[in-house]
């Protein structure tokens, strides 16, 4: 069987691809490399194309049983300020992408959502059915995705999964593929610039948050971990019918909680600084995985030190430590 990973050559879309070629499925990867980096897919097809560019599209997709869709701009405080860029990709793009898959044979299609979508949260552990309310517009973006492919699956017989991430982290035991944002804004790399000194220190947003240190709480999920449950919902959708599915551990750590992790792996300190609260961000997201376990039959597997362990190593090699 062979996959279209839509966004591979970014963070979570090649771990992907690399669990889906473990499994011994083939992945071929479709990116415009505007975010994403030819080096994070190392031995595959990389066809460089917008999911814009439908024409470019239909002779791949002859090619493919599955798509999986992870190609979106990604960050929270940038889609407050331009909006018009995350409409643009992550809602007209898709529905795009969405349209010329609807136009191939391909029936199964899995999409990368996200925890945002339900805003903040009634209560934690967070299950699939609260309210999605998102509070930010790449939020929005998430869920008129989902609710196009709540349309579109059965007026048209696409099954679709939404897995609704939380906090990707850490990287591949090989240390041939890890995290490359550019900027960085995830707490992981964060804090490894602020210990070699490219940052002058992590800034930590708000410690009043009704939290037991004071400091927020994320429910951090090893990429592997993300990459092996993509794998196992393309298998449930060969019988299974269409579903939202959180994808998170059940256990959240605070953001002092993370640095003493780092402090313990790594044996660096990292230098933080107190910073005003950012709005519109939750004391704590945490999700309920049990849907995710019952229906894929898949559980997180990877502790927080294997996060920040393999984290770790993937950054002393892309950005090595100053002798
Ligand atoms: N990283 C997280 O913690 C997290 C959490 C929740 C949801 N998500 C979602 O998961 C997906 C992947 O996130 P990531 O962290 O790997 O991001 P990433 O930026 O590393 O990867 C996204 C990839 O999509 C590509 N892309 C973007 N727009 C494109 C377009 N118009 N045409 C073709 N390719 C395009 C980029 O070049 C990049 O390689 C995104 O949809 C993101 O919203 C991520």
């Amino acid at each position: 069987m062979a996959v279209l990973v839509v966004g591979g050559a970014g963070y979570i879309g090649s771990h992907t691809a690399l669990a889906l070629k473990r499994r011994g499925y083939e992945a071929i990867i479709y990116d415009n490399l505007g975010a994403g980096h030819a080096e994070l897919a190392p031995g595959f097809e990389l066809i460089v194309g917008d999911i814009s560019d439908a024409s470019k599209l239909a002779p791949v997709l002859r090619r493919v049983n599955a798509v999986m869709h992870f190609a979106a701009h990604a960050y929270v405080g940038e889609s407050v300020v331009n909006p018009r860029k995350y409409f643009q990709n992550n809602v007209l793009g898709g529905i795009s992408l969405l349209n010329a898959v609807l136009d191939s044979k391909v029936r199964k299609f899995i999409f990368s959502s996200s925890c945002a979508v339900y805003g903040t949260p009634a209560k934690v552990p967070m299950s699939e059915d609260l309210p999605r309310v998102p509070v930010n517009p790449y939020g929005v973006t998430k869920l008129i995705f989902e609710q196009a492919l709540e349309a579109y699956g059965p007026a048209y017989g696409l099954g679709y999964i939404n897995l609704r991430y939380f906090n990707a982290a850490g990287a591949d035991e090989s240390g041939t593929i890890g995290e490359m944002h550019s900027p960085e804004t995830h707490l992981i790399p964060s804090a490894f610039e602020a210990i070699r000194g490219q940052r002058p220190a992590l800034d930590i947003f708000g410690d009043k948050y009704p939290t037991p240190d004071g400091t927020c709480v994320r429910d951090y999920i090893h990429v592997s971990d993300l990459a092996e449950a993509h794998v196992l919902a393309l298998e449930y959708l060969a019988g299974g019918t269409s579903q939202a599915v959180n994808l998170g551990t059940g256990r959240g750590y605070s953001v002092r909680e993370i640095l003493s992790a780092i402090k313990r792996v790594t044996g660096r300190e990292v230098s933080s600084r107190m910073a005003p609260p950012r709005a519109g961000d939750p004391a704590e997201l945490v999700a309920d995985p049990t849907r995710a376990q019952e229906l894929l039959n898949w559980k997180a597997k990877r502790s927080l030190d294997e996060i920040v362990a393999t984290a770790w190593k993937w950054d002393e090699r892309v950005r090595p430590t100053p002798k």
